[in-house]
């Protein structure tokens, strides 16, 4: 075949392609079997095999749309709501007993129905059609990830009901969430392909929707279930007495609704229905966190309205983290950046709150005696949402006297240096460790540290590599670093020019981090990032630091004596010295821009107040929100606590934003916190 031949049945092919791709993706009305389709598909690579550049402008480059630079904003025109949340049934009865004391008198009927562990989104049908889809964002502003969410086949493009009763606007929510088998095989699919597997379903559903190219959402099993209703425009001949009703109009429409639902008159029947979907919900394809409580009348439900986060008339019940058994197959040992030896549980692979489970952390020596946890055992393992599993305890019902005490290896397993209990730690008397500071374990957590994204933040500086670099002998240190070439980096195994050079790149603009990033990067025993941006509040430059005695460090917010100790001998070993006047001679940048002079401190706006960021805000990145608490004197912690004075909450945020409101903090969106900035910094 002639190169124009080519080109031109490729024109054809990439033709209708387009358009069997806008009948399957956006019209949702496949017009060809997928088996014809993809005999189409394998033409058109052929034929780029043959001819290359026949695939610059081709459908095989984007086949669920053209990719996005970003998503759109939008705003939606109701706001989304989140839920409160429940424990206990003490206090569900207390939830009920508050709606009752709201509405004296009246008879209240409830629903219940599963709180699907998915990603909020909102839909918005006109006459019918569906137009737009929106991530929850703020509550008030989403992300349009309409070209998304049209890759979903359930989601219907247009609703099946009579146009008279169609609303000229109709906002529907609901959750979009990937199988609980769609997730396995995912994640399957993703490790075989080296890469990092999702921690759960949800995160797997979160990922998937911020793709920018719908091709490959288009490949994900992502599925919905609908459970509400947002803005109806007002002319519409549809009015709603309860939400019963309102599922049902969904259900008919062609939306897809929760599994099951419960209707309910008192607590006590509340309370079973909570118990009964906690049976059945193991057997729904999503995951669920619990059950969602809602009155069912919209009359009633009008008449109490909401708080300024959440309705008063419905509420979340949150079900106790999942566990499971499972048998211990050995305990491993793994050598922390500190050298830490910490026990590692190697599990029978079990599953459990949506993923698959065959490592568990257990701590340390004493918390493995305490539970006296031995290898063999039948052990109970918990998870609770997205927190690492955990072994809760042995089964000793199921021991049966063949099982092996471990003992703690006296040597460490990475370097065989003999190993000594931890003195003067914050864990004294518990860790043992690896005192051996050319440890290749150690080695090899300090550069890793040092690249994370949280301190030097230098692109392509994981595991993998910095595990070769240091096998390879080419770095020893994070100094090492700074002199490594790309003739080195490409003589590494998989490593291409581009990678190398990205790699170099990154170690580039890393002279340039600010110096608390250099600080934490360092990985000083016990300097977190909190403590290196007190240390860099305090002192205008890395010397003024490494002159002073521990004593007056400990004059400093948040350093205590173990951290000053610690920064103290850490600056006068010889070692960490010369690793220093190596950096400097990189050209590191030393100096401090959030350092606040003594007296300037006392006055600046935000001093002595601690902010907790959490979710994800509509504009600002976290890092541009915390450089603006600090630029003006505050602090941001990672934790609420009574202690907190904002939290600053954005999409998505979960338990920190929970304890906020649980304990009366402040808490701001992003617009509150931007005017809360403005009128501090004006009144300075
Ligand atoms: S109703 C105004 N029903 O859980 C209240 N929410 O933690 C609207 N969720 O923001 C929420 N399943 O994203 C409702 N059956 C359900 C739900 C559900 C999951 C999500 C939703 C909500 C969050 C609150």
């Amino acid at each position: 075949m002639t190169q124009t031949v080519a080109a031109r049945r490729h024109a054809e092919l990439a033709d209708q392609i387009r358009a069997h791709d806008h009948a399957y993706y956006v019209l949702a009305s496949p017009t060809i079997s997928d088996q014809e389709y993809d005999r189409l598909y394998r033409e058109l690579l052929d034929l780029e095999k043959q001819v290359p550049e026949l695939a610059n402008d081709s459908p095989s480059q984007r086949v669920g749309g053209e990719p996005l630079k970003a998503f759109k904003p939008v705003e939606h025109l109701s706001p989304m709501r989140s839920l409160d949340n429940t424990y206990s049934q003490a206090e569900v009865r207390e939830f009920v007993a508050r709606v009752q004391r709201l509405l004296p008198n009246e008879k209240l009927e409830w629903t219940v129905e599963p709180k699907v562990d998915g990603v909020a989104i909102n839909l918005r049908y006109e006459h019918g059609k569906f137009v737009l889809g929106a991530t929850r964002g703020d509550g008030t502003t989403g992300d349009d990830i309409t070209t998304n969410l049209r890759t979903i086949r359930t989601l219907p493009h247009s609703l099946k009901k009579p146009v008279s009763e169609l609303p000229e606007v109709l906002e529907v929510r609901g959750e979009v969430y990937l199988t609980r088998a769609g997730f396995l095989k995912l994640n399957a699919q993703r490790e075989a392909g080296d890469e990092e597997p999702f921690a759960n379903a949800r995160n797997a559903a979160a990922g998937s929707l911020k793709q920018l190219d719908s091709r490959l959402v288009a490949a994900r099993p992502l599925d919905v279930a609908l459970y509400g209703l947002g803005h109806v425009s007002e002319s519409s001949q549809i009015h709603f007495a309860d939400h019963t009703s309102v599922l049902r109009w969904l259900k008919e429409a062609g939306l897809k609704i929760p599994e099951k639902t419960w209707r309910c008159v008192s607590a006590d029947e509340l309370i079973q229905a909570i118990e009964e979907l906690d049976q059945v919900r193991r057997n729904f394809a999503y995951e669920t966190d619990g059950a969602v409580i809602k009155l069912n009348s919209i009359a009633q439900r009008e008449r109490i309205g909401f708080t300024s986060k959440a309705p008063r008339w419905a509420i979340a019940y949150k079900y106790a983290a999942e566990q499971a058994e499972t048998k211990l197959r050995a305990i491993t040992i793994q050598v922390g950046r500190t050298g830490t030896l910490t026990p590692v549980a190697e599990l029978e692979p079990v599953f459990l709150a949506g993923s698959t489970i065959s490592r568990a952390t257990l701590h340390n020596e004493d918390e493995l005696r305490r539970k006296d946890i031995r290898i063999g055992d039948t052990v109970t393992i918990e998870k609770a949402g997205e927190v690492i599993p955990a072994v809760v305890g042995v089964v000793l019902t199921k021991r049966t006297g063949n099982e092996i005490i471990f003992h703690f290896p006296a040597n460490c397993p990475e370097c065989h240096s003999p190993v000594v209990r931890a003195v003067g730690a914050e864990e004294a008397g518990v860790a043992w460790r690896c005192v051996n500071p050319e440890c290749p374990a150690q080695v090899r957590g300090r550069i890793e540290h040092w690249c994370a994204r949280g301190a030097m933040d230098i692109e392509g500086g994981g595991e993998v590599l910095v595990s070769q670099l240091v096998g390879a002998g080419l770095v020893r240190n994070v100094a090492d670093l700074y002199s490594l070439t790309l003739e080195q980096l490409t003589s590494l195994e998989r490593m291409g020019t581009k990678s190398a050079q990205n790699f170099l790149d990154g170690i580039e603009a890393s002279k340039k981090r600010d110096l608390w990033r250099v600080l934490f990067g360092l990985g000083i025993l016990h300097v977190g990032a909190g403590a290196a941006k007190s240390l860099a509040r305090h002192f205008p430059n890395l010397d003024a630091i490494s002159e002073v005695a521990a004593i007056q460090l400990t004059e400093i917010d948040d350093i205590g004596e173990v951290i000053a100790q610690s920064i103290a001998q850490w600056m006068h070993q010889e070692s960490n010295r010369k690793l220093v006047d190596r950096l400097r001679a990189a050209g590191l940048n030393f100096n401090s821009s959030i350092y606040v002079p003594r007296d300037a401190e006392e006055q600046k706006a935000f001093s002595g107040k601690t902010f907790v960021l959490t979710g994800t805000l509509p504009t600002l990145k976290r890092e541009e929100a915390a450089a603006k608490i600090e630029a003006a004197g505050g602090k941001v912690s990672g934790s609420v606590s009574k202690k907190t004075d904002y939290v600053v909450a954005g999409a998505d945020a979960g338990s920190k934003l929970e304890k906020a409101l649980s304990l009366g903090v402040l808490v701001l969106d992003e617009a509150g916190f931007l005017k809360l900035i403005d009128s501090k910094v004006a009144d300075e």
